[in-house]
C-alpha cells in the first residue's frame, strides 16, 4: 500500500548493481499459511560498481525475519535495518566473497495480490515478474543480477505430492510425519524474476521432443486431475513451437525438461520461468466442446510466446525494466510469425493490426502514452502494456521489413551470439542488427524513445503527359505526455500500384522497375516520382501495415470498392473494405446528428454482395472481409466520441445488409453449416467462422426465422465455437428463449470455469438495453468471485472495456460502478485493480458531461486512502 508520495524510477538513473550473487540455495518448508524460506546467498562486490558504500541493500516486502547471519555469524540488531521495502546490512566484506543466510516466514494464503508465493485453489505457485521475488525473500531483485539457483522444497506428501522448481530434478526423499522433499538445480544463471515453484496435487501429461541435434527433451504439462483431458492441444502446440524456433531461428532448447503448470488464479496470460512456465488455465486447457477456434489459436500462440522467451528473455534478458520491450516486443513478433506460419498469415496479420489500432493506438493517443522503452515508472507492473508488447512487436517487424528476412536473421544470430548469458538493452539489439547488416539505424532508434502514433498524410498528382505519378508523404506525430515536439521517424512504406483493370502496374522509381517496393520515408515531407505510367494507377499504400501509423489518404468510395475487389495485398484488400465501411458509417453518423433519415449507400450492398458470392479458399479471411469495423475502432476515428451514434449507425448498416442480402447470407450459412466438431483444419475453422459471421448478420433481423436459426445452432452445437456464437446471437437480440438458453448453458458448463467466464463476458458485453442491470445482478451471482482475475476480467473487464454503449451510459452509472470495483480490488489485487482503471483513462475523448462524470470517479479513486501504487499511478496520470 502507498505511503505518502510514491517514488518515480527513472531510466536515466540506472547504475550497475553494487553486489553480485554468484549462487543461491533456497529451502522452502511449504505451508498454506506459514511457509519458512531459508536462503543462502553467495555474494561479492561487483567490480563494475563505482559506489563506494560498505552496506548491502536487499529488497523485501511482506516478510517476517526469523534469522540472519553473515559468513555464519548471527547479525546483531545494530548490524542491519529493515523497512517495509528493504533490508540494509550496514557493513559487508568488500574485498572477498561473503555468504548471507536469511530465514524468513511468509503467508501464501494471505497473498491475494497473486505476486510472490500464493495459493491458487489448493496449490501453491509463484509469480515473480517483475518484482514478486522480493515477496518471497530478501534479494537483489533486479534483472541484471543473474544467479545460479538450487532449490529444495519440503512439504506434506498428501497435500503437495508434486513439488516443482526450475531446472533439473537432482534429488528427492521421504521424511517423517508424512513429509517429503524434492531438490532442483538450474544450471543457467538467471535473474530472480524467472524463479518459480509449484506445489500441489497435480496430474502430469507427459510427452517428449527430439531436438535438431538429437537430444531428447521430456515435456510435462501439470494440471488438476479433472483437466487432464484438455491438454492435447497445448502439448502439440509446445512441440510445434520447439520445431518452429529451430527451423526459423536456429534456436534449440537447452534443458532436458520443459514443464508447464496451469493455474486458475493468474494476473496475466502466462510466465516464462526457466524450465517451469506457469500459465493461466485459459491458455492451456482446450477440448472441442469447451474451447473455441480462437481459444485454440491463442493457446498455441501463448505457448509459443513463452517457449520463445527461453532465448529472447531467459538466455538473454533485460538489463533493467525499462528494456522490457527488448524481450516482449521481440517475443510477440516471434509468436506472431509462428501463428502466421501455422494458420493463415493474412488472417493473423489483420487480427494483430486490428487489435493494435483499436487498443494500442488509443493508449498512444491518451494520457498514459509512453515510448516502447519508457523513461519513468512508479509501478513497473503498469508497463506491461499494449505499447511495450504490441507496438514493440511492430518496431521489430519494421526491422524485419527493412533488413529483409535474411538480414533480420543475421542480426538475431549476432544478438544471441554476442549476449548469451547477459542482461542487455534495446540498444544492444539494434547494435547487433546494424553490425550484422552493415547498416546504420540511427533515425530508426527514435521508435524506441518517441511515444505517439505518427500520422502519415499522402497526396498524389498524376501527370498524363509525363506519364508520372508524384506521391507526396508527410509525417507528423501528435504531442504526448512530456514529449511536446517530435522528430521525424524512419518509416518503411510498402507500396504497390494497380492498373485500372485491377492488374498490377509496374513500379518504376529512379529508373528501376519493381513489382512491390518498400519506400524509406525519413523526412517530414518527401516526394516519390513513379515513371512510365500510361494511365493513372490506383495506389495500394502501407501494404501489410508496414508501419504502425495512422494513414491519412483521401479516397473515394469507388476507389475503396475497387481496392476491395482487386488489391493483391491481402491486408490492404481487407483494409479497403474497412475504410469503405468507416466512411459510410461516419456519413450515417452525420445524418443522425442532423436528424436526417438513414439510407445505406448501394455501393456497400454491392460490395458485400460480391464478397458473399466469392469462392476463395481462405474462408477465415472471407469472414474478416465481411466484418464491420468495431465500435471502438470507429470511436478512435471520431474527434468527440459519440457512443450512441456509433452504435446506431453501425447497427443500421448491419441490419440493412442483412435485409438486402438475406438470401445470400442464408445461402452462405447453409453451404458451410455442418458438424465438424473436433476438426481444426483451416477449412473447418474457416467454415465455422464464415457461417457464424452470416449468423450474426441474420440475427439482426429479429425474425422468427432468425430466432429459430440461432436456437437450432445453439441446441445442436457440439463444439464451443458454434455454441457460443449461437448464444451470443441470442443474447444480443430479443430472442424469446434467451433466459432459458443462458440458464441451460450455465447448467451444462458450471464445472468448467473457463466456459463460465465466457457466460459472464457474453452478458456483460451485450448491447441489449438491460445490460447494466444484468451486470449488477451477476456481481451477486454465486459463481462471481473478486479473487479470481479471469472472473473479474470476464464481468467487470468485459463491461468496461468491451461494451462502450453501456459503460458510457449518459447518467454515469457505468463509471460509478467501475470506480466501486476498482476500489474493492485495490486492496485485494492492485495489478488487476489498475488494469480496470484504464476504462476511465480516455475521458478527454468524450463530450463535456461524460468528461465530468469520468473525472469525478478518477478523483474519487485518487483521493482514496491506502491506494496501491499501481492504481495511484494510472488514475493520477489519467487526470494529469
Ligand atoms: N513475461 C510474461 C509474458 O510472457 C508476462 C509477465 C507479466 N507480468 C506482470 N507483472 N504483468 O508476457
Ligand atoms: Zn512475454
Amino acid at each position: 500500500m502507498r505511503d505518502a508520495t510514491p517514488q518515480t524510477v527513472y531510466l536515466k538513473d540506472y547504475t550497475p548493481p553494487e553486489y553480485l550473487i554468484d549462487s543461491v540455495e533456497l529451502n522452502f518448508d511449504l505451508d498454506e499459511q506459514n511457509t519458512l524460506v531459508e536462503s543462502r546467498l553467495c555474494m561479492r562486490r561487483n567490480p563494475q560498481s563505482t559506489d563506494p558504500g560498505m552496506s548491502l541493500i536487499l529488497a523485501g516486502e511482506d516478510l517476517e525475519l526469523v534469522n540472519i547471519s553473515l559468513d555464519g555469524k548471527p547479525l546483531a540488531e545494530a548490524d542491519f535495518a529493515i523497512t517495509p521495502e528493504a533490508m540494509t546490512l550496514h557493513r559487508v566484506p568488500q574485498d572477498r566473497p561473503f555468504v548471507v543466510n536469511i530465514e524468513n516466514r511468509i503467508n501464501p494464503k494471505a497473498n491475494t495480490a497473486l505476486e510472490g508465493l500464493y495459493l491458487s485453489g489448493s496449490m501453491l505457485c509463484t509469480q515473480c515478474e517483475a518484482q514478486g521475488f522480493r515477496k518471497i525473500t530478501w534479494f537483489l531483485d533486479r534483472p541484471d543480477v543473474m544467479t545460479r539457483f538450487k532449490t529444495t522444497l519440503t512439504a506434506d506428501k498428501s497435500q503437495y505430492p508434486v513439488l516443482l522448481s526450475n531446472g533439473n530434478k537432482i534429488g528427492q526423499g521421504e521424511l517423517e510425519h508424512n513429509r517429503h522433499w524434492v531438490g532442483w538445480e538450474d544450471p543457467f544463471a538467471k535473474p530472480c524474476y524467472l524463479f518459480a515453484l509449484v506445489a500441489g496435487q497435480l496430474a502430469c501429461v507427459a510427452d517428449n521432443f527430439t531436438t535438431m541435434s538429437g537430444r531428447q527433451i521430456a515435456l510435462e504439462i501439470f494440471v488438476e486431475q479433472h483437466n487432464v483431458d484438455k491438454c492435447t492441444h497445448a502439448m502439440q502446440s509446445l512441440k510445434n513451437a520447439m520445431r518452429w524456433d529451430e527451423e526459423t531461428y536456429g534456436l534449440e532448447y537447452d534443458l532436458d525438461l520443459y514443464m508447464i503448470v496451469a493455474v486458475d488464479h493468474f494476473n496475466m496470460g502466462a510466465m516464462e520461468n526457466k524450465g517451469l512456465n506457469v500459465f493461466n488455465t485459459k491458455f492451456v486447457l482446450a477440448r472441442p466442446d469447451t474451447a473455441t477456434d480462437s481459444d485454440y489459436e491463442h493457446i498455441e500462440g501463448v505457448i509459443g510466446h513463452e517457449y520463445f522467451h527461453n532465448w529472447s528473455g531467459n538466455r538473454i534478458t533485460c538489463r533493467d525494466w525499462f528494456q522490457l520491450s527488448l524481450k516482449e516486443g521481440f517475443t510477440v513478433f516471434r509468436d506472431q510469425q509462428f501463428t502466421g506460419d501455422r494458420t493463415s498469415a493474412a488472417v493473423k496479420r489483420i487480427e494483430d493490426v486490428n487489435a493494435l489500432r483499436t487498443r494500442q493506438f488509443a493508449e498512444d493517443a491518451g494520457p498514459l502514452a509512453h515510448p516502447i522503452r519508457p523513461e519513468a515508472y512508479i509501478e513497473i507492473n503498469n508497463f506491461y502494456t499494449l505499447t511495450v508488447y504490441e507496438k514493440g512487436a511492430e518496431v521489430v517487424r519494421m526491422l524485419h521489413t527493412l533488413l529483409g528476412a535474411a538480414g533480420f536473421r543475421k542480426g538475431c544470430d549476432l544478438y544471441f551470439a554476442r549476449h548469451d548469458g547477459q542482461a542487455v538493452t534495446c540498444e544492444d539489439f539494434i547494435n547487433a542488427m546494424e553490425a550484422a547488416n552493415g547498416v546504420e539505424l540511427n533515425q530508426f532508434r527514435r521508435w524506441y524513445s518517441q511515444a505517439g502514433t505518427p500520422v502519415l498524410t499522402v497526396s498524389q498528382q498524376f501527370d498524363t503527359q509525363a506519364q508520372q505519378l508524384r506521391l507526396t508523404m508527410q509525417q507528423s506525430c501528435p504531442p504526448t505526455p512530456n514529449q511536446p515536439e517530435k522528430a521525424p521517424l524512419h518509416i518503411p512504406v510498402k507500396l504497390g500500384l494497380l492498373a485500372p483493370d485491377g492488374s498490377p502496374a509496374p513500379i518504376v522509381l529512379d529508373g528501376r522497375q519493381h513489382e512491390e517496393i518498400t519506400l524509406n520515408l525519413t523526412q517530414s515531407e518527401q516526394t516519390f516520382v513513379f515513371d512510365k505510367l500510361a494511365r493513372q494507377p490506383v495506389v495500394s499504400l502501407l501494404r501489410g501495415f508496414s508501419a504502425p501509423v495512422n494513414l491519412n489518404m483521401p479516397r473515394s468510395l469507388e476507389e475503396l470498392a475497387f481496392l476491395l475487389q482487386h488489391d493483391s495485398d491481402t491486408f490492404n484488400r481487407w483494409e479497403a473494405g474497412q475504410q469503405l465501411a468507416v466512411k459510410v458509417i461516419f456519413d450515417l453518423i452525420e445524418d443522425l446528428h442532423q436528424q436526417r433519415p438513414l439510407h445505406l449507400n448501394a455501393l456497400v450492398v454491392k460490395a458485400f454482395n460480391g464478397l458473399l458470392a466469392e469462392e476463395g479458399d481462405d474462408l477465415s479471411y472471407q469472414a474478416l472481409l465481411l466484418a464491420l469495423p468495431d465500435e471502438s475502432y470507429l470511436a478512435g476515428q471520431m474527434p468527440v466520441i459519440d457512443v450512441d451514434a456509433i452504435h446506431h449507425a453501425r447497427e443500421f448498416v448491419k441490419t440493412t445488409l442483412a435485409h438486402d442480402l438475406l438470401d445470400d447470407f442464408e445461402r452462405v450459412y447453409r453451404i458451410h453449416h455442418r458438424d465438424e466438431s473436433g476438426k481444426f483444419s483451416a477449412d473447418a475453422i474457416g467454415r465455422r467462422r464464415l457461417k457464424n459471421a452470416c449468423l450474426s448478420y441474420l440475427n439482426q433481423l429479429e425474425s422468427g426465422a432468425s430466432y429459430a436459426l440461432a436456437k437450432a445452432q445453439f441446441e445442436q452445437a457440439r463444439n464451443m465455437t458454434d455454441q457460443i456464437a449461437a448464444l451470443s446471437a441470442i443474447v444480443n437480440s430479443h430472442h424469446p428463449d434467451k433466459a432459458e438458453c443462458l440458464d441451460r448453458f450455465y447448467q451444462q458448463w458450471q464445472r468448467e470455469a473457463l466456459v463460465i467466464d465466457k457466460w459472464f463476458a457474453l452478458q456483460a458485453s451485450s448491447h441489449m438495453p438491460d445490460t447494466f442491470a444484468t451486470v449488477q445482478r451477476l456481481m451477486q451471482h454465486p459463481a462471481f468471485d473478486m479473487h479470481t482475475p479471469n472472473r473479474v476480467r470476464a464481468l467487470i473487464g468485459a463491461f468496461s472495456q468491451a461494451n462502450p454503449l453501456h459503460f458510457h451510459a449518459k447518467n454515469g452509472e457505468g463509471y460509478r460502478f467501475l470506480a466501486d470495483q476498482v476500489l474493492a480490488l485495490n486492496t485485494l489485487n492492485p495489478q488487476i485493480a489498475s488494469r480496470m482503471v484504464t476504462g476511465l483513462a480516455q475521458w478527454r475523448r468524450y463530450d463535456g458531461k461524460r468528461q465530468e462524470l469520468m473525472k469525478q470517479q478518477l478523483h474519487r479513486i485518487v483521493a482514496t486512502e491506502a491506494l496501491s501504487k499501481d492504481v495511484y499511478e494510472i488514475a493520477s496520470k489519467s487526470l494529469a
